[in-house]
């Protein structure tokens, strides 16, 4: 007898949403895993937000569904929303309020949380000591964790934070990566949207790429930017050593970026390219697989398809 596999934590099943003749999000399937902790990229206007409106059931999908722990989130709002904790945008604070009391208005709202765990909140998000100031007083940054600990109250088992670097310093950005691996690392599912691929690349298990409402790529990050069969030569003269390559039916794709010779190498193995370049003069100073940062297959994946 088989053990039932837990449902994913959060899936979206041909999730489609329409702003009359626009298609904001177009056919999006993803699942995404307990403790997971997944980047959710795309440029502006890719849908990102409108993604996370529908997984809130903030707004309804033209078509299709999304599930969170297995149950239908238009279907079944009361039982999923307490399970989730969301940051969409920039949080609406009370600014005249303290961050303390801020936090326990919002628990009000959830049906009153304890002391002790506003102080939980409080010490996770590291806002202790600023507590009694009020929000108005608060740097972009700060306001941004406080949005965060508002979001963390009811313990959720799943994170929705819509662009949670947003204003924040580099400082801040590393803070808040050690904050949400905290979370994954004791047992939370975490899901992140960001158009800045450098934010997530560090800390994601898994990423989606979209862009005008479709999924383009999702993998691992080291999947991601694994360009299969390519190398990077490096040599006193680039360009002869191009032109022998171009004759050899295994390298028609070879180029010259960022001062390195790019290249596929005989069956896709190394050690014949070192072979190649050694035996015809063009001995190199190094000869590595390539490795394209998250930043540049965004942009190359995300360029092509301007409308
Ligand atoms: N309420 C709305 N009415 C009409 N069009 C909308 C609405 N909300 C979003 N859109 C459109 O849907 C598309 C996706 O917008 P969305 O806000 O989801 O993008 P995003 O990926 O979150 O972008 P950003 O990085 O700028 O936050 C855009 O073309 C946007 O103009
Ligand atoms: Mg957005």
């Amino acid at each position: 007898m088989g053990v039932s596999a837990a449902p994913p934590v959060l899936r979206t099943r041909a999730l489609s949403k329409s702003y009359g003749k626009r298609l904001a999000v177009d056919r999006l399937d993803l699942e995404i895993g307990h403790a997971e902790l997944f980047g959710f990229l795309g440029p502006n206007g890719a849908g990102k937000t409108t993604t996370i409106r529908m997984a809130l059931g903030l707004i309804a999908p033209t078509s299709g569904a999304v599930e969170i722990l297995g149950h239908d989130v238009r279907k079944h709002r009361a039982e999923v929303l307490p399970r989730v904790g969301a940051l969409v945008e920039s949080p609406a604070l009370y600014g005249y309020l303290s961050g303390r009391d801020n936090l326990r208005a919002f628990g009000d709202l959830l049906g009153g949380v304890s002391r002790r765990r506003i102080d939980e909140v409080l010490e996770i998000v590291a806002l202790k000591g600023r507590e009694r100031d009020r929000v108005k007083t608060y740097s972009m940054g700060m306001k941004q964790r406080l949005g965060l600990a508002i979001a963390l109250l009811n313990d959720p088992e799943l994170l929705i934070l819509d662009e949670p670097a947003n204003g924040l310093d580099p400082a801040g950005i590393v803070e808040m990566r050690d904050l949400l691996r905290g979370l994954v690392a004791a047992g939370k599912t975490v899901f992140i949207s960001s158009h800045v691929l450098s934010e997530v690349q560090q800390i994601c298990t898994r990423v989606a790429i979209i862009n005008h409402g479709k999924l383009i790529r999702i993998g691992t990050v080291s999947d991601l930017v694994q360009a299969p069969g390519e190398y990077e030569v490096k040599v006193d003269s680039p360009v002869e050593l191009l032109a022998a390559l171009r004759l050899q039916t295994w390298a028609s794709n070879a180029r010259a970026e960022d001062g390195y010779v790019v290249t596929s190498a005989p069956e896709g193995r190394g050690r014949d390219l070192i072979k190649f370049l050694v035996e015809n003069g063009h001995n190199p100073d190094s000869v590595s697989p390539r490795h394209r940062d998250l930043e540049d297959i965004f942009l190359s994946l995300t360029a092509d398809e301007k409308r």
